[in-house]
């Protein structure tokens, strides 16, 4: 197999120095990876620290190399052009077709997959110029992510923080798999729950699974990256980062957890419940930890009372019309996937099930999925093994082609 061919195209912000982990993840993954700076790039970074990561010639200009035409081979020989960060000033020279530089001709030259992650101060990102260049672009074809939510360069804070590099070339990927995001979810509500619940014994034990949140996470990623509110609420989960623009509300409980889903239903227009809820919690939680042996500790026979089951409890609410939402949810099986898949769907009442077989500790903190989407109406779309990312896109479809039947816009 031949290896990728990924352009990092870097522009001049404070950000830059990210560039350099998004060249390790290309390059760790088998990539041949040529890094483009702009001119200003590299007053942050310099051209030695993205020659040694990528292995490969770093220029600027279209008059170095002139004998070998890069302007035209680097964008032509380019399988996928990842451009981070991209600055107010690279957006605005991209959306008018400018080739002053390397990269912009690069870009130009180019037929693959774009991604251009920005990052810059929450002003110039909501200035009506970007907006209208990030526009353009988009129509384009052109992928510009949305940009992380916090802390920006200062004491400023706000929408203009580049992603993080892992959470950039995971979505140019899936980009690569699925296709440039679009942004069919803009002024539309997400609301997630992920990861597992822990359901306390005592001040240092807990009762918990072996759930990541990888995939409830990858939902709130592609949802909150075509345009989205998405809120998360999250229990306990891998050390994963926060979607563009996303509320992350920690639990740990199930009660906890449908406290909070519960508040944010109203408003909700898609209900993903990905996470993995503990159905049953100790009956009493111990206010001083347990000592084995003694009486009253009762370590060796836990009493377990049910816990709420978050979903039914949407669906009723969804019954009683206090919300409109769409409501996905997700069954893991480990025997007979399609047949558990089907009657749980018909018991919870929602109107797609994502189901999964996790037989054999499958899926459980890996970064793949496949499976089959259920719908209520009798539809069953299987899902090819794919990245995280590619199984959300495709949930989130499902959702949308529903949202579309069922709403006005
Ligand atoms: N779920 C929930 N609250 C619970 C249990 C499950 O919201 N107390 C949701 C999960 O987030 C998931 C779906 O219900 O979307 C199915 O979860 P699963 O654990 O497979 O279902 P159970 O009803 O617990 O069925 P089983 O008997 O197979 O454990």
């Amino acid at each position: 197999m031949t290896a990728l061919n990924v352009v990092v195209g870097v522009a001049g912000g404070i950000a830059a120095y990210k560039a350099c982990h998004l060249v390790r993840n290309f390059t760790e993954s088998g990539a041949n990876v040529r890094v483009v700076p702009t001119p200003n790039a590299l007053e942050f970074v310099g051209a030695a620290t993205f020659e040694a990561l990528s292995g490969n010639p770093v220029d600027t200009g279209v008059f170095t190399r002139v004998d070998e035409v890069q302007h035209v081979r680097v964008g032509q020989e380019a399988d996928l052009v990842v451009i981070a960060p991209a600055t107010a000033d690279l957006l605005a020279r991209l959306a008018v077709g400018r080739a002053d530089d390397l990269l912009t001709a690069t870009v130009l030259v180019a037929t693959c997959p774009v991604v251009v992650a920005p990052a810059m101060h929450t002003e110039m990102w909501r200035n009506p110029a970007t907006q209208a260049n990030v526009a353009a672009l988009r129509s384009r074809g052109i992928t510009v992510l949305e940009p992380a939510s916090g802390r920006l360069t200062g004491a400023d804070s706000g929408p203009g923080r580049l992603l993080e590099p892992d959470q950039i070339a995971d979505l140019a990927r899936t980009v690569l798999e699925t296709g440039p995001i679009r942004r069919s979810l803009e002024g539309r509500r997400v609301l997630i729950s992920a990861g597992g619940t822990q359901e306390n014994i005592d001040p240092v034990r807990y009762i918990g699974n072996r759930s990541s949140g990888r995939q409830g996470f990858a939902l709130g990623e592609i949802a909150a990256q075509r345009g989205a509110d998405v809120s998360i609420v999250a229990g306990d989960t891998d050390a994963l980062p926060t979607p563009a623009g996303a509320e992350i509300v920690r639990v740990r409980s199930a009660r906890e957890m449908q406290r909070e889903i519960d508040a944010r239903l109203g408003s909700a227009d898609i209900v993903v419940m990905a996470a993995a809820v503990a159905d049953y919690r100790p009956e009493k939680e111990a206010t001083a930890k347990l000592k084995k042996g003694e009486a009253d500790a009762n370590l060796s026979t836990l009493r377990l009372v049910e816990n709420p089951d978050i979903l039914k409890g949407v669906v009723e609410k969804r019954n009683a019309q206090q919300t409109r939402a769409v409501i996905a949810g997700f069954a893991a099986e480990t025997d007979n996937p399609l047949e558990y898949g089907r009657a749980k769907l018909a018991r919870k009442g929602a109107d797609l099930l994502m189901v999964n077989s996790v037989a054999g500790g499958r899926v459980f903190g890996e970064r793949r999925n496949s499976g089959w989407i259920l719908g209520r109406d009798g539809s069953e779309t299987e899902v090819a093994d794919g990245s995280k990312l590619a199984v959300a896109a495709q949930i989130l479809d499902a959702a949308e082609g529903v949202l579309g039947r069922s709403l006005p816009n």
